[in-house]
């Protein structure tokens, strides 16, 4: 397959400077955000971990590393995100809960307050996987990779996974806020 990150990583670029530069109408820090904390991944008890998890490193899954070039722009190589604009992946209560939650929000974009480690962000996030076209491997792996990155302990996504997710939010169109996503399973 021919390798399409480097257009991938501009078109990132582009967006995060549409976003940083657009800061006056969409306060990062939220004054009006509310919290919004998932709830408990129901799913993961009965799941493998993601392979090669290590603590703070990474992981044995090279398409998943090539994948999060598409995402190292905003949440960092640390997955550390940028204060108050990019919240960050490494040790997000999001990123560990329910694997089928962290597909929908990629697949489909994030908007609104959220609440990531306790503080507060207000932006916005373009859909990956419809928006972005991403293959069902390329989403299996990014979100394996992000999920077993940085001390993360989530259970690993295959494709299988995320060809379900896509059934199930087909008719979305627009991007989940973080209300939305904590309603699902
Ligand atoms: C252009 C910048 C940008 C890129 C690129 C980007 N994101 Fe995000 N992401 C955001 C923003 C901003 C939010 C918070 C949206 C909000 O405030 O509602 C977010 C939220 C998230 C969340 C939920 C909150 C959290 O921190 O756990 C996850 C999971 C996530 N992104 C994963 C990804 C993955 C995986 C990729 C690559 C496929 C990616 N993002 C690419 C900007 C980006």
């Amino acid at each position: 397959m021919p390798y399409r990150s480097r257009p991938t990583i501009l078109l990132a670029a582009v967006a995060a400077g549409a976003l940083l530069a657009c800061g006056g109408d969409t306060p990062a820090t939220g004054k009006n955000a509310t919290a919004v904390a998932p709830g408990p991944d129901t799913g993961a008890v009965s799941r493998p971990l993601a392979v090669g998890n290590v603590a703070g490193g990474t992981v044995g899954n090279a398409a998943g590393a090539a994948a999060f070039t598409r995402c190292v722009v905003c949440h960092q190589a640390d997955g550390g995100g940028l204060p108050n604009v990019f919240p960050p992946l490494a040790g997000s209560e999001w990123v560990n809960g329910s694997a089928d939650r962290v597909l929908a929000a990629v697949m489909h974009g994030v908007t609104g307050p959220i609440t990531v480690k306790g503080t507060a962000f207000n932006s916005a996030m373009m859909p990956y996987g419809t928006g972005v076209p991403m293959t069902d491997q390329e989403l299996a792996d990014v979100v394996t990779y992000v999920r077993a990155s940085w001390g993360n302990r989530g259970s690993a996504v295959t494709p299988a996974d995320v060809e379900r997710v896509r059934r199930a939010t087909a008719s979305r169109t627009t991007p989940y806020t973080a209300t939305e996503l904590q309603a699902m399973p």
